[in-house]
């Protein structure tokens, strides 16, 4: 049996006996595991860490205000904000492939840290929120022998950034992280968020990134997430899908949910007029262990008032559709 102040007691050793009094940079992305991994560090050797919060442009909307407000003004943590959104969309200019594109963020992210590590001298650890699923499917062949997926934050670092891997949640699956997370006091909505890919945005608009679909796709996300969290939930959770209380909306009662970009132009009709404009996808899973996953039953009536929002208020968007694949076949992420 787990036993939490034990694992916190423990890990918080380890690191303080890995890094000494060493200087750790971490990569904050807002999402779940680097912000426990964080917070884990932080508790282990407070101002010996500095993390650095790199918005590549492809974040949900007000992550970057949501990430300072927590880490920086609540919890004192010590947090560089990046804004190098110019510098990742001009990489990812003309790049289409999901790959291509996953391999460009992970190297550009690499760079930012570069540049932030060499004004901190003392610097000598990268930590990083990678945990164990990141870790088997990393490691996992496709039929043809190819990586299924590569994991930007998995697979060692290159020869020219000098400094050694802490990733204190190697070994944790994510219930266990967000168990984590709670034990070291960060707020329980933080904690029960969504995971989000350290790509972002880059994966979830289909083919070439460009900043306008960005913009669109944080609007329409934001509509779903803002009606996931609005409703009631009744309907009886999926045995284990949380391990805390019963899940209160439809937000809590998914594993993650989030819109897609499609750069297909479909025909639609507005007032007198034809429209000739963009789909977008909504994607909502369960899942124990995001190795497979179902997609989530979300009532009809809610599927229609987040389509009709989005139609409405998102100019650009004239189509919406409901993705009902399973995991596998398909994966979570589109790319
Ligand atoms: P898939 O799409 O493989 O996703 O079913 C499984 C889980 O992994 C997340 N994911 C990523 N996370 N970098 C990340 O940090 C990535 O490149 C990446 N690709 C997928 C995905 O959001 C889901 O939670």
């Amino acid at each position: 049996d787990w036993n939490m102040p034990d694992y916190i007691t423990e890990a918080i050793d380890k690191i303080r006996e890995q890094v000494g009094s060493d200087e750790v940079i971490l990569g904050l992305s807002g999402g779940v595991d680097s912000s426990v991994a964080a917070a884990l560090i932080h508790r282990a050797i407070g101002n010996q860490l500095t993390c650095v919060f790199v918005d590549h442009g492809l974040l949900r909307l007000d992550e970057g205000k949501m990430v300072m407000d927590m880490f920086a003004k609540n919890l004192g943590v010590k947090v560089i904000r990046v804004d190098a959104e110019a510098q990742f969309l001009g990489h990812l200019a003309g790049v289409s492939d999901p790959e291509a594109k996953r391999k460009i963020i992970g190297r550009e992210f690499v760079e930012v840290f570069q540049v932030e590590a060499d004004k901190l001298p003392n610097a000598r650890w990268l930590a990083q929120g990678t945990i164990y699923p990141d870790v088997i499917e990393s490691a996992g062949k496709g039929k043809k022998g190819q990586t299924i997926k590569s994991h930007h934050n998995v697979g060692g670092l290159p020869e020219t950034l000098n400094l050694k891997l802490l990733e204190p949640l190697r070994e944790l699956f994510k219930d266990e992280v967000r168990k984590l997370g709670v034990a070291l006091g960060l707020p329980h909505d933080m904690v029960y968020r969504h995971p989000f890919p350290g790509p972002g945005l880059g994966v979830r608009i289909l083919g070439e990134v460009k900043k306008d679909f960005a913009d669109l796709l944080r609007r329409a996300d934001a509509i779903f997430i803002e009606e996931l969290r609005n409703t009631v939930f009744e309907a009886a959770p999926i045995e284990g899908i949380d391990s805390g209380e019963p899940p209160r909306n439809w937000y809590e009662a998914t594993s993650q949910a989030f819109a897609v970009f499609l750069p297909v132009k479909s025909v639609g009709v507005m007032g007198d007029g034809r429209t000739y404009e963009y789909v977008v996808a909504l994607r909502a899973v369960q899942t124990l262990d995001f190795m497979t996953a179902q997609w989530a039953h979300l009532p009809h009536a809610l599927l229609g008032k987040v389509s009709n929002r989005i139609i409405n208020e998102v100019r650009g968007i004239n189509r919406v559709v409901y993705d009902i694949s399973g995991k596998p076949p398909a994966t979570i992420e589109w790319e």
